[in-house]
């Protein structure tokens, strides 16, 4: 008897994935073209899991049932083409390749019709939750051959993370659907660490709190109707001391943020497809600019800000960041789920969004309670195009847009950087207006290029010939 599934790629995500198949009682092979990692792997296997290490592909794809069922754990991009060049010739018709990788979802679609010519499946799954979710328990977003997904399922039931006894898996959609729900998974989650930290700037040099306070206040934050992954792991690093120096490690990290390219993904294929995302454009261009340490330093010494004004009450105003904190982060979601909303018509996905929330509220990076209130509303509307349209939501909005815009007006005349707290707030006052200016922007286009525009009292295209005022 042959192994149930294969895995290729034993780096962290990889080995975690493994040992978490092999504890819920599958039988699995590992291979990575590293000797030390499959060393490594060979060293974590206990006598109860059934758990093989292979030195070659030919023996790896050789110690596995028919049909295959093989796992790729590998770098995003060229590695994955990589490993398939030399695992395709290996493999017979009704294999499954399954890559867990964050791969861009556009490669997905060309490696999915290059393995259909050779009778294969191809499928791209999401996973989210880190080393640890992946060891204990992830979301994961899997998309693709529906019959290919059924054979993978109980697996993939078994080793997700678990919320009121639901899985935190369920069927993305067609094609390259999984890569999708996680590409806008991730572009939330820039979103969302984007309007932390600027909490954390607000409260630190608007209100002078300290690590310590800075402790507190997230703990609280995280206690309530707040209460998501994001914050608690938050609220951890304030109270981790420096190894190195005297005081907390947070304050000693460089302020230039790294990126993998899933957030710029997010961004592009938004524009794209024609749908605005400006909290998750915001987060992706902040971290850009955070690049430019150097440039932002002499520019700090040319115009220099005037000294903060401390807010009058402190307890309010820390109070009011956390509301605009929470309706940000809404905000934020609402605009990665109306992306996923237009992209499955384009794609012809046919993705669930009351699924894609669901298998969101465990396990997955940006899993918080607001996910839970997210499930109900597409609960009662499926086809929801926003979030901010249910009545329930509409409710918790209508109750924290003043300390939004309290928070905004504080940073904007204090001259604190809120990219994304300014994005959720211009967002919010576009979408919930009826009638904006464009109308100028279209007379505009019309006057210097005959670009043409419709009326708002009859049917039709229109141009006119503008006349140039005479002075
Ligand atoms: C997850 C994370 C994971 C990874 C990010 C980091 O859901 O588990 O999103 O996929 O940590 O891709 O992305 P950046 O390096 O681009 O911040």
């Amino acid at each position: 008897e042959g192994y149930n599934f294969g895995m290729i790629g034993l780096g962290v995500m990889g080995r975690n994935l493994l040992y978490n198949i092999a504890d819920n009682g599958f039988s699995i092979a590992g291979f990575d073209l590293d000797a030390v990692k499959i060393r490594e792997l060979q060293e974590g296997v206990t006598s109860a899991t059934k758990v093989i290490s292979t030195a070659t592909v030919e023996d790896f794809v050789a110690a596995l049932e028919s049909p295959k069922k093989i796992i790729l754990m590998v770098p995003a991009g060229v590695p994955v083409d990589a490993v398939l060049y030399s695992l395709t010739p290996l493999l017979s018709p009704g294999d499954i390749v399954i890559d867990a990788g964050n791969s861009y979802f556009k490669d997905t679609e060309r490696r999915v019709a290059d393995l259909k010519e050779k009778n294969l499946h191809f499928m791209g799954i999401g996973v989210s939750g880190g080393a640890e979710g992946a060891r204990r328990g992830p979301s994961i977003m899997p998309g693709g051959d529906l019959e290919a997904f059924k054979l993978i399922q109980p697996m993939l039931e078994a080793i997700s993370a678990k919320v009121n006894g639901d899985a935190c898996t369920a069927y993305m959609g067609n094609g390259a659907a999984g890569n999708y729900v996680k590409m806008v998974h991730n572009g939330i989650e820039y979103a969302i660490m984007q309007l932390i930290s600027e909490a954390y700037d607000l409260l630190k040099k608007g209100a002078n709190l300290n690590n310590d306070q800075l402790y507190e206040v997230f703990k609280e934050w995280n206690s309530g109707e707040m209460n998501s992954y994001l914050l608690e792991i938050t609220r951890d690093i304030f109270k981790q001391k420096d190894d190195l120096e005297e005081g907390f490690l947070v304050d000693q990290i460089l302020d230039k943020a790294g990126a993998k390219g899933t957030g710029k993904w997010t961004s592009e294929q938004a524009m794209e497809i024609g749908v605005s995302i400006p909290n998750i454009d915001t987060a992706v261009t902040s971290r850009i600019l955070s690049a430019y340490k150097e440039e932002r330093t002499k520019a700090s010494q040319i115009y220099s800000k005037n000294e903060i004004t401390s807010p009058e009450n402190t307890e309010l105003f820390i109070k009011e960041v956390g509301e605009a904190l929470y309706l940000a982060t809404i905000i934020s979601y609402a605009q990665g789920l109306a992306l996923l909303v237009k992209a499955s018509e384009e794609y012809s996905f046919e993705t669930s969004l009351k699924d894609v929330v669901k298998i969101w509220r465990g396990g997955c990076i940006i899993r918080s309670v607001l996910l839970e209130k997210f499930y109900v509303a597409y609960t009662k509307d499926s086809d929801l195009s926003n979030i901010l349209l249910d009545q329930d939501i509409s409710e918790i909005v209508k109750t924290k847009i003043s300390s939004l815009r309290n928070t905004a007006a504080f940073a904007a005349k204090n001259g604190i950087s809120t990219l994304g707290i300014q994005s959720a707030l211009g967002y919010f006052d576009a979408y919930t207006t009826e009638s904006l200016p464009v109308n100028l922007i279209q007379a505009q286009r019309d006057y210097f290029g005959a670009h043409t525009y419709q009326r708002t009292d009859r049917e039709g295209i229109f141009h006119t010939t503008w006349q140039t005022a005479i002075i």
